[in-house]
């Protein structure tokens, strides 16, 4: 049932281009437009929304992270992204025209249920990001939005994040769609864009060799960070949280501007330091802040491993092990990005003799609080 792979998990990566392409089937029309018809919250009410607010666990919750950029930016709607097991406990102010995204995979989360079921006692409506259909979530939710990565198998998840994602990239450009925002030709581009990515995918899935042997050449150290900004923030994030649950290594992901507010101080002679540099076309500014992060955290001897748009030259001169990807708008990144950080965290996790898809003291699905 592994299809010939040695894990569930190196299967369900390879599976992430049809887990998006099969995410996104069905909800683009011929006309380029959005037909979200499973969301079965009234336009009109769409329209009146005045908060979205993302509860999520673990990865689903990082997939969020992303979705609060995408958004904000494409409905001009303020977005707040919490864990879900820290919402309800402090008393957050909700109302009928809070719109409630929950997102999990697996539907069955408790700290996701019972944030879901404080928000709809507050009146406000529950659409649910899920990849269990029938499963508490969505049962419990107004409406679902599923994502069709296929069961998930392996503890650690990868294509379920990746369909999150595009779930999530979804919801932002039909509330766009349907609110009509300044973005419209940009919106319209975004779901071209994205009806492509899946091939995109592929590509750097044929492209990890590299990867592979570098996670085997770090496999001794002790820790590993992470750097990105913007929405390379939380891809940054996830490949932390990957290295913890499949490597056992200390592995933190930061936001590469707060290096020097703290984190700095970490780097030793020979630390890996992963860093996810934001497309250069775009938001330029933060691609060259980036490059100067790397370049500080490499003279303190970091060892930089970079993840930077085929294209890129800038960052030659600063990468001691630089990963192409392949260039995507800037909202999309993370469905590229993310995919060689799952991979470096299943090998190294091989390299280190552990469990990979078991990883020790970890449940596929949380269902205690
Ligand atoms: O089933 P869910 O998406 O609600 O699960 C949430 C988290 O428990 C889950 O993403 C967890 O963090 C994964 N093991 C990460 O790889």
């Amino acid at each position: 049932e592994k299809g010939g792979y040695d894990y569930f998990m190196l299967k369900e990566i390879a599976e992430q281009p049809k887990a998006v392409a099969d995410t996104l089937l069905g909800r683009i029309d011929a006309a380029g437009l959005l037909t979200l018809d499973e969301v079965r919250i009234p336009v009109h009410e769409l329209r009146e929304i005045d908060k979205v607010v993302i509860v999520a666990c673990g990865t689903a919750f990082h997939a969020g992270l992303i979705a609060k950029y995408a958004i904000e930016h494409w409905t001009r709607i303020p977005c707040e992204v919490e864990l879900a097991s820290e919402f309800r406990y402090r008393d957050p102010i909700l109302g009928a025209r809070s719109l409630v995204i929950a997102i999990s995979q697996s539907g069955e989360t408790m700290d996701t249920l019972m944030a879901l079921r404080h928000a709809r006692e507050q009146g406000s409506k529950v659409l649910a990001i899920c990849n269990t259909n029938g499963s508490t979530i969505p049962r419990e939710s107004d409406a679902v939005l599923y994502t069709h990565a296929g069961p998930e198998v392996a503890v650690a998840s990868t294509k379920a994040f990746l369909t999150q994602l595009v779930a999530c990239y979804l919801v932002a450009l039909y509330l766009g769609q349907v609110r009509g925002t300044k973005w419209g030709d940009e919106i319209q581009a975004v779901i071209r864009d994205l009806s492509q990515i899946s091939g995109e995918v592929e590509r750097v899935l044929e492209t990890m060799e590299p990867v592979r042997e570098l996670a085997r050449s770090v496999a001794s150290k002790n820790t590993v960070l992470f750097l990105g900004r913007h929405v390379g923030y939380p891809v940054a994030l996830e490949g932390a949280l990957k290295l913890k649950e499949l490597a056992y290594m200390h592995a933190e992901g930061f936001a590469a501007g707060e290096l020097k507010h703290g984190p700095i101080a970490l780097i030793e002679e020979g630390m890996p330091v992963v860093v996810v540099v934001p497309s250069p076309r775009g938001r330029s500014v933060l691609h060259d802040k980036i490059v100067s992060n790397i370049q500080e955290i490499r003279a303190r001897g970091a060892m930089t491993i970079v993840i930077a748009e085929e294209g890129d030259e800038t960052v030659v001169p600063y990468a001691d092990h630089l990963i192409r990807i392949p260039a995507t708008p800037t909202l999309l990144q993370p469905l590229v990005a993310t995919v060689p950080l799952q991979v470096f965290a299943c090998e190294l996790a091989t390299a280190r003799g552990n469990e990979v898809d078991q990883p020790r003291n970890l449940a596929k699905s949380v269902t205690v609080e």
